[in-house]
């Protein structure tokens, strides 16, 4: 176990689940950045399980990292089947987070990942028809979530999000309104969410060879988006108190 274990205190195994029973929503690009920030900012052992039997968008993107000589900060796997909650539990004594990209087409995968799962983290792009299906997914969750022994944390994350920025504040109508749906519906939304952006476009197809470089040394917004996600299990009880700076006194102005 390693120090930022304890700190966190994560369950042993940290199971993540990035679904939504549809395509293109961001899924794949967020696993590998979320791994990268569990790897790299909290030094865990990180394993993506890439279960999309459509789309081997994960597998190809991690092979043309690691054969262009990028050294990947986690380990990926593709294993699209209904027995993902065996390849979970085999693999949880060597990890500390396990990733699941339950990919969009099979709802049976995304079901058979739930039992296992502690965070659920629903992506949603602010098009209307994708807002939309958040429910559909939710519900698909719930019922896979019946026979689970644990809790399941599910919070929805906002991703390809266009940006309008007037005094610090993104004003961006599409942004507000489908926030505001989701947040009316009772859906716990992240407050960080995952702009559309090119880095993240790029991340995933662009072009890596020699001398490239890895793009998840930049971690953009996932870095907040962690930070999110692990701050219930901060065991700020068991951390030393930081120390009270004193207050300034006000400097006695020379007569
Ligand atoms: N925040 C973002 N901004 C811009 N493009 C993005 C963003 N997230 C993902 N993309 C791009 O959108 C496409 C679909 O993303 P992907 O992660 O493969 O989604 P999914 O796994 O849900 O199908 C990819 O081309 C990806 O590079
Ligand atoms: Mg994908």
């Amino acid at each position: 176990m390693t120090n930022s274990v304890a700190e966190l205190d994560l369950p042993e195994p940290l199971v993540v689940t990035l679904g939504n029973l549809k395509g293109g929503v961001g899924k794949t690009t967020s696993a590998f950045f979320l791994a990268g920030y569990f790897s790299q900012v909290h030094s865990l052992r990180v394993l993506v399980i890439d279960a999309d039997p459509l789309s081997q968008t994960g597998y190809s993107w991690y092979r043309r990292l690691t054969k262009g000589e990028v050294e990947m900060p986690f380990t990926l796997i593709a294993f699209p089947s209904r027995h993902v909650g065996d390849c979970i539990a085999d693999n949880s004594a060597d990890y500390d987070v396990v990733i699941v990209d339950a990919g969009g087409e099979s709802a049976d995968i995304f079901k058979a990942a739930i039992p296992s799962t502690d965070e659920l983290v629903l992506l949603t792009s602010v098009s209307p028809s994708e807002v939309k299906r958040v429910p559909s997914t939710y519900r698909a969750a719930e019922e896979a979530a019946v026979d689970a022994a644990r809790e399941i944390r599910v919070r929805v994350l906002m991703t390809k999000v266009p940006v309008t920025m007037k005094n610090g504040v993104n004003v961006s109508t599409e942004y507000r309104t489908q926030r505001a749906h989701l947040e009316n519906a009772d859906y716990d939304v992240f407050k960080s969410y995952v702009s559309a952006w090119k880095w993240y476009r790029e991340a995933a197809d662009g072009e890596v060879g020699e001398g490239a470089e890895n793009p998840l040394l930049d971690l953009g917004e996932y870095r907040q988006v962690g930070d999110e996600l692990v701050a219930p299990y901060r065991a700020a009880a068991r951390l030393p108190i930081p120390p009270v700076s004193p207050a300034r006194q006000p400097q006695e102005v020379p007569a």
